[in-house]
């Protein structure tokens, strides 16, 4: 494999000699960076960097690429730890129904919502999903995403939810970016089980996960905590089994109400627990308590209009918190985590240095890769991005909706 020397950086963006697994309270402030500096990947992997002034110089020229980044900044690429990006279709027509005043519940109740992502990816074929996802995901790495979780969740029958997870193995056999696969068969009861919850989440734990961890499919297990959805109790009982089956949770709380999410979150050790638009001051002590990840999904709460999670009164009690994109056809339909990042500082009054935080090393450990990306530390995968030439940093949040990004690195090689 080529080695890759990327020279005469501005800035190199979170630097980290030693890995650090996550970034709590006040020291989210803190992003260290070298100016003027160079950055050698090796074999897909981080090697070494330093300052320009004290670059040892090249004694190795086979295959080796150089690339200039004079006015440039080099950051390690976005850890997205929470998307749904495998699905058929898209949900125009309800984005248009919103737009005319319906609301996310109200369309949810007339069939729409999750349960049209279900019907649409129901009708079409494995091949032609992984055709229509693998759009998405090239589009979130040429946006700089570097590694990502999906789900699973728009399938609600074995056979669909088998085939929803994998495509997202076929993306983790590409060996591009890391993936990590998350079984979300509780997002949404089907129709078939209108009446019968109960019958739903046998099929679940009986059926569903014994198959799923037969074929090695998941890493996580989701739900969706929220009323009309799965109820505490309900996510627990989920949990458990797939605790059994050797998958760790990660959880969808308190987006659309109060619903006891984090709680069980924390009480079954959850990795991530994410959205928290009704996030209470008792959620956050318990989350202080917890090693569990509380991860904002700003799209989501931007796309649909809700009240906004308490991310800034999170972190000033010393929380760590993670922000991700939630590509989703219904709440978000976007991955762009520039974008994110601009609605974290804009709406969630995070500075540069916390929300960049929050979208590498704080979303990495959302899905357990904190020893493979999320920082410039050596030994971590060689997949970072280099800007156009710009001020800082901090232009990146500022200029929301330009595309800054001028090249994308993925195991050291350009995407
Ligand atoms: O994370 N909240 C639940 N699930 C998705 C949205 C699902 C959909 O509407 O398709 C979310 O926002
Ligand atoms: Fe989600």
């Amino acid at each position: 494999m080529s080695k890759l020397l990327i020279k005469n950086i501005k800035s190199l963006v979170q630097v980290r000699e030693t890995n650090v697994i996550k970034v709590s309270g006040t020291d989210m402030k803190i992003l260290p960076c070298i100016e003027d500096a160079w950055l050698a990947i090796d074999n897909g992997l981080i090697a070494d960097f330093g300052k320009m002034q004290d670059f040892p110089g090249i004694t190795d020229w086979k295959d080796l690429k150089v690339i200039d980044a004079t006015g440039k900044i080099v950051m390690p690429c976005y850890a997205d730890s929470h998307t749904h990006i495998v699905y058929a279709g898209n949900r125009e027509s309800e984005f248009v129904d919103r737009i005319n005043g319906l609301s996310y519940e109200e369309i949810a109740k007339r069939g729409g919502g999750i349960l049209n992502s279900a019907k649409k990816l129901r009708e079409t074929s494995e091949d032609d999903l992984f055709e229509q996802s693998f759009a998405r995901f090239s589009e979130v790495i040429s946006q700089g995403t570097g590694s990502i979780e999906i789900k699973s969740g728009y399938g609600l029958d074995l056979e669909s939810e088998l085939k929803m997870l994998r495509v997202i193995k076929r993306f983790k056999e590409l060996n591009l970016i890391p993936v990590k696969a998350t079984f979300l068969g509780a997002h949404a009861v089907p129709a078939e089980f209108k009446d019968n919850k109960k019958g739903y989440i046998d099929l679940i734990i009986n059926k569903m996960l014994p198959a799923i961890t037969n074929e090695k499919l998941a890493d996580y297990i989701d739900a969706f905590c929220e009323k009309n959805y799965f109820t505490s109790e309900e996510t627990k009982q989920i949990f458990e089994a797939g605790i059994k089956h050797g998958l760790k949770p990660k959880l969808h709380a308190e987006q659309l109400s109060h619903s006891n999410g984090i709680k069980t979150a924390v009480e079954c050790k959850a990795v991530s627990v994410d959205h928290l638009e009704f996030c209470s001051d008792e959620d956050i002590a318990l989350l202080k308590k917890s090693d569990t990840m509380p991860t904002i999904l700003p799209g989501a709460a931007f796309f649909l209009n809700l009240q906004l999670p308490p991310a800034r009164k999170m972190i000033d009690a010393g929380l760590a918190v993670a922000f991700a994109s939630d590509y989703n056809p219904g709440s978000s339909p976007s991955g762009n985590m520039n974008f994110m990042m601009s609605l974290g500082c804009i709406n969630y009054k995070l500075n540069p240095e916390e929300v960049i935080n929050a979208v590498t090393i704080n979303s990495a450990y959302a899905m357990g890769l904190s020893n493979e990306v999320g920082s410039i530390t050596p030994g971590k995968k060689g997949n970072v991005f280099i800007t156009k030439p710009i001020a800082s940093y901090g232009y990146i949040p500022y200029a929301f909706g330009s595309s800054l990004i001028e090249t994308v690195i993925i195991n050291g090689v350009k995407f």
